[in-house]
């Protein structure tokens, strides 16, 4: 046809439309993603483009110079008030004359890409379940006697192509009100079902709402609770918090929690209150530090262990206490916030992820949904540490998951002298071959110890203990240093000649640190708390040693170090533990708190939630506590590295 052509970049989308078309109208029809609130109105400003002139010889087409680039009345008025960029247009009052290239620049696309912040990670493609729309309402009529809200739906469907739209109470209550105030013209948040069976109203807003909604990922831990605040037009972390889960007065670790409702009638429920306290001075901590109103976050989605997912969501743990460790429900949740007397808006949709199995939970399958190993050509192991190690192996064929009792020791907990990871505890930890004599570095100095410097640098943090990522450092140089043999033994100051080895109860103990001199801790490492690692290590590799059976392979191509303590942990000082299987160095990565990079996929994304649905129902879960082997590779693993396993790499 003779019509005018239009392409659209970076789509490449093209075709015909007649003389006059708005840009937005072909945009639409071409399914070419630009984005629109106020339905091409001139007044949200959302649909801007950029005409672009010349010859396209990639696309066969040469613009004429100044096609498409005067303003109309609509523009310059919105320009006057606002302002416009000297280039852009807004799609819906540019009219398509002549064959024209139109770029839609990022900001303008719905689907935008979030950058994350590691290298390696693939971006979250926005998607988010909460959109703003902006209507024309018919007003009433006593000759037709309808209702506001009725109204207001057929406005949705017939401006919008929101069919079936479902509100409540809350927003009925507003409705009257903000219709006359906006002179039947309202902005209206609505959430796009994400899984759920109708779209619904969550809020409106007389007139057009210049403003954003928020969303919010919680990574909710037995021990800290970490939170994303994220715009959810923009992707963008606005904010980010965390607190200690409050829960902790109940028991350091999750058995503690499930035996305390065991013991006490209605322990239970008093946990379930506690962390949902927690949760909203979290909020308010977060929505204070973003400045914006709480109530304005509509949308949150949760990762946590099956165990916090129960106290959570207000269910007795107790099952998940004994075999055979049956959760209440393993699949996703979608909730009201208010039935969990959440503070957030008072229609806020909550999203729990599923769970993968009674020990692996939401948390786990936010770290496949991070990690993508369905997506992996090679076969990758990843393992979040905590005091559960939840462990992952496969690629793109299969998928196995299983959790291991690590305990606590990782965190420094049955350490004589362990500590959390903080200000003042040795972190790192070189111990020199020859002289045996130790170097380290505290948190919250970047000081090696005998440089010059660190006393002044002590002066101000302290010396306090040893952190998780410090005692395995610290026993792996024991162990290349010789101080220390395979079976954990440590040797005598004769047999090791060193003078540190000094003989504490019926063994010895490797003296790290004596600051008694001036008041300070005299730190050891003692064989108990070499025990302790070893069975924490040994837990660790037999689950990952017995995934690796099942799928019939003696080696992983790499290895995904998830969670805080993964993302501090040495890859070298891991494998020297043999804390994990012997793999090429480099292809040992830190992925940092994955499971709440996962939390933000699934909030900024709701196919992701449909994705890791699907990825959860395919895993094969593994339950070690009935595998023999298990115990097999338990005993041979409590060795360093290894009482039978090879690990080849580790010893060129
Ligand atoms: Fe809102 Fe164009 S669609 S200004």
């Amino acid at each position: 046809s003779n019509d005018p052509l239009v392409v659209f970049t970076p789509s490449g989308k093209r075709g015909r439309f007649p003389a006059g078309t708005p840009v937005l109208t072909a945009a639409r029809q071409l399914g070419v993603d630009l984005d629109s609130v106020c339905g091409g109105r001139g007044i949200c400003s959302k649909c801007q483009i950029t005409p672009s002139y010349g010859e396209f010889a990639k696309h066969g087409v040469t613009v004429q110079d100044g096609a498409l680039s005067e303003w109309n009345k609509v523009e310059q008025r919105y320009k006057d008030k606002r302002g416009l960029i000297d280039g852009r247009r807004l799609g819906c009052q540019a009219k398509i004359e002549t064959d024209v290239v139109i770029d839609v620049p990022p900001e303008s696309q719905v689907h935008k890409q979030v950058v994350r912040k590691r290298a390696e990670a693939r971006d979250i493609v926005m998607n988010p379940s909460i959109r703003l729309v902006y209507v024309d309402v018919e007003e009433p009529d006593m000759h037709k006697p309808t209702g506001d809200l009725e109204r207001l739906c057929e406005a949705l469907e017939t401006q919008w192509d929101i069919k079936g739209v479902k509100s409540d109470l809350h927003i009925l209550r507003s409705l009257q009100p903000a219709l006359r105030k906006g002179a039947w013209k309202v902005t209206v948040a609505l959430h796009l079902g994400a899984g759920e069976l109708a779209p619904r109203i969550m809020h409106i807003w007389p007139g057009y709402y210049e403003g954003t909604v928020y969303g919010i990922a919680i990574d909710l831990g037995s021990t800290t609770i970490a939170a994303h605040l994220c715009d959810l037009k923009s992707g963008e972390v606005v904010a980010s918090s965390g607190i200690m889960n409050p829960q902790i007065r109940f028991g350091e670790d999750l058995m503690s929690r499930v035996s305390y409702s065991m013991m006490n009638k209605g322990g239970d429920l008093e946990m379930t209150r506690t962390v949902r306290e927690g949760l909203n001075t979290l909020f308010s901590q977060i929505a204070t530090e973003a400045e914006i109103d709480q109530t304005l976050i509509m949308d949150a989605v949760f990762v946590c262990n099956p165990v916090m997912h129960h106290l959570l969501i207000g269910i007795d743990p107790f099952e998940l206490g004994q075999a055979p460790f049956a959760l209440a429900t393993a699949n996703s949740l979608a909730l009201d916030a208010r039935d969990l007397d959440l503070n957030l808006h008072p229609a806020a949709r909550i999203y729990l992820l599923p769970c993968i199995a009674g020990h692996v939970g939401a948390d786990a399958a936010a770290v496949a949904l991070s990690e993508a190993p369905d997506k992996s050509e090679d076969l990758v192991l990843v393992v979040d540490v905590g005091t559960n190690a939840e462990i992952l192996l496969g690629n793109k064929d299969r998928v196995l998951a299983c959790s291991s009792p690590t305990g606590p020791a990782f965190e420094g907990a049955q350490i004589s002298s362990g500590q959390r990871a903080a200000p003042g505890a040795i972190e790192r930890v070189e111990i020199n071959p020859e002289t045996k004599e130790p170097r380290f570095r505290v948190i919250g100095s970047d000081i090696w110890s005998d440089e010059q410097g660190f006393a002044e640098s002590i002066a101000t943090t302290g010396i306090s203990g040893i952190c998780g990522s410090g005692i395995i450092e610290v026993i792996a140089e024991m162990r290349l240093a010789g101080l220390l043999d395979a079976s954990g033994l440590i040797g005598s100051a004769e047999q090791t000649g060193s003078a540190r080895c000094v003989p504490e109860g019926r063994t010895h103990a490797y003296l790290l640190w004596d600051g008694t001199a001036e008041g300070g801790p005299r730190i050891t490492v003692t064989n108990p708390d070499i025990r302790a690692i070893q069975m924490a290590k040994a837990a660790l590799y037999s689950g990952a040693r017995l995934l690796m059976d099942k799928i019939g392979v003696d080696t992983v191509d790499r290895v995904v170090l998830a969670g805080a303590f993964g993302a501090h942990i040495s890859a070298k000082h891991a494998m020297v533990l043999g804390m994990i299987p012997d793999c090429p160095l480099e292809k040992v990565t830190s992925a940092g708190n994955a499971a709440g990079t996962g939390a933000r996929i699934a909030l900024l994304n709701t196919d992701a939630r449909r994705e890791i649905e699907q990825t959860v129902r395919e895993i094969e879960k593994i339950e070690t506590a009935v595998e023999p082997r298990f115990q097999e590779h338990f005993v041979n693993a409590s060795a360093i590295p290894n009482a039978i396993e090879p690990f080849p790499i580790l010893k060129s």
